[in-house]
C-alpha cells in the first residue's frame, strides 16, 4: 500500500501532448476515478504510473519512491485491463498464480496465497475450472485476483468493467469497491462511465485534451464544477445562457434570477435539473430563481421523470420524482424556480 503522486506530469507522442502538466495526489487507500472522454489521455496517465512509458517531464511518486525511471517490473503495481486476457488452457488458480511463479515464490507459499484470493473473489470453489467454464462476470474476478495476488503497493485498473452489460456491471462495482476496501489497496480506475466515477470514487479527476481540469471528491466536483466542461461532463446540467454578458435574464416580467456568491457579471449560471421545480403559476416565495417556461416534453422514467422545457433561447431539464411534477402537457406554459444557493456561477476564464 502507498500513496501515489503525480506531479506537473508531460507526456508527447510526437507534436501531441497526450499529458500536459498533469498533477493529482492519490492517497494511500483510496478509491480514485480518472474520467474523460476518449482519447483525453486517461490510459496514458496510467501507463505512465505503471512504467509502461516513461514521461517527458514531471515527476511520479509512488510511496517514498520516485519512479520516473523505474522500469514496470519494479514498480510493484497491480493491474487489470479492458483487453485483459485470462491463459485459455490454464485453471483459473494457476492463471491468478502467474505473478506468482514469474517472483518464485515457492510451492506452499503460492498455493496459500492463491487460496486467499479466490477466497476474496468469491470463487473459492472454482480453482481448478478453466476460464471458458465461467460467466464473464466470474472471468472479471479471477483477472482482478490475479492482479492483486502479489500483494502490490497500488492497482491500476483500465475500464475493467466496460465489457459487461449493465447489471452485471453494478454487480461488480459494488464487488470491486468491496475487495478494494478489504485489502485496503490504493485504487486508481480509469472509466468514461461518469456515474461508475461517482459511486466508486473517494476522489475523481477529469482529463480533457491531456489536461487534468478539476480534481477533488466526487460531491465537490459535482456541486462546484469550475469550468462548462465539468459541469456538462459529470451528470446533467442545465447553462443559462445570457447569464454572461448581458443582464437579459436577471429579472423582467418572464425571469427572476437571483445570483449566487461568486457571480461576477460574467459568469455562466447552471443549475442542476434535480434543484428545479416546476409550478403551474409563478411561485411567490422570496429567494428563489424563477424562469417562465414551455413544457416540451415529460418523459416517465419508472421512479424518477425528466421533463425537457424551453424557456428564451434555453434548453432546460427538470428531474423529479413523477408525483412531484404537476400535472403538465405539452405546450403548457409554467414556472420553474430554484433556491438561490443552488446556482452554480462558472467564472468565464
Ligand atoms: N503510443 C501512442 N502513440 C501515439 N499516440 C498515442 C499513443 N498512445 C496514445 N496516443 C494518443 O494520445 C491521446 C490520449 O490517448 P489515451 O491516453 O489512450 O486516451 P484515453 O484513454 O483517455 O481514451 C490520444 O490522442 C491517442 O491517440
Ligand atoms: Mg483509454
Amino acid at each position: 500500500m502507498a500513496e501515489v503522486s503525480v506531479q506537473n506530469v508531460t507526456k508527447k507522442f510526437g507534436t501531441l501532448k497526450a499529458l500536459d502538466d498533469v498533477s493529482m495526489d492519490f492517497p494511500d487507500g483510496g478509491f480514485f476515478g480518472l474520467l474523460g472522454p476518449s482519447g483525453s489521455g486517461k490510459t496514458t496517465l496510467l501507463r505512465a504510473i505503471a512504467g509502461f512509458i516513461f514521461v517527458d517531464g514531471g515527476t511520479i511518486r509512488i510511496g517514498e519512491q520516485s519512479v520516473e525511471h523505474v522500469p514496470v517490473e519494479k514498480r510493484d503495481i497491480g493491474m487489470m485491463f479492458q483487453n485483459y486476457a485470462l491463459f485459455p488452457n490454464m485453471t483459473v488458480a494457476d492463471n491468478i498464480g502467474f505473478g506468482l511463479r514469474v517472483r518464485k515464490v515457492g510451492a506452499a507459499e503460492e498455493r496459500r496465497r492463491i487460496g486467499e484470493a479466490l477466497e476474496l473473489v468469491q470463487l473459492a470453489e472454482h480453482g481448478q475450472r478453466k476460464p471458458h467454464q465461467l460467466s464473464g462476470g466470474q472471468r472479471q474476478r479471477v483477472a482482478l485476483a490475479r492482479a492483486i495476488v502479489t500483494n502490490p503497493r497500488v492497482l491500476l485498473l483500465d475500464e475493467p468493467l466496460s465489457a459487461l452489460d449493465k447489471a452485471l456491471r453494478v454487480d461488480m462495482q459494488i464487488e470491486l469497491k468491496r475487495i478494494q476496501r478489504e485489502i485496503g489497496i490504493t485504487t486508481i480506475f480509469v472509466t468514461h462511465d461518469q456515474e461508475e466515477a461517482l459511486t466508486l470514487s473517494d476522489k475523481i479527476g477529469i482529463l480533457k485534451d491531456g489536461r487534468m481540469t478539476q480534481a477533488g471528491p466526487p460531491r465537490d466536483v459535482y456541486n462546484a464544477p469550475n469550468d462548462i466542461f465539468s459541469a456538462t461532463f459529470l451528470g446533467d446540467a442545465n447553462i443559462l445562457s445570457g447569464s454572461g454578458a448581458t443582464d437579459d435574464l436577471r429579472r423582467n416580467e418572464e425571469a427572476d434570477i437571483r445570483m449566487p456568491q461568486g457571480f461576477d457579471g460574467k459568469s455562466t449560471l447552471v443549475v442542476r435539473p434535480e434543484n428545479m421545480s416546476i409550478s403551474l403559476t409563478k411561485p411567490d416565495q422570496e429567494g428563489l430563481s424563477k424562469l417562465k417556461a414551455t413544457v416540451v416534453q415529460r418523459v416517465f422514467a419508472g421512479a424518477m421523470a425528466t421533463c425537457i422545457l424551453q424557456s428564451g433561447g434555453n434548453t432546460i431539464k427538470v428531474i423529479a420524482r413523477d408525483q412531484e411534477f404537476p400535472d403538465l402537457s405539452e405546450g403548457a406554459q409554467v414556472w420553474v424556480s430554484w433556491p438561490q444557493d443552488k446556482t452554480i456561477a462558472i467564472p468565464a476564464n
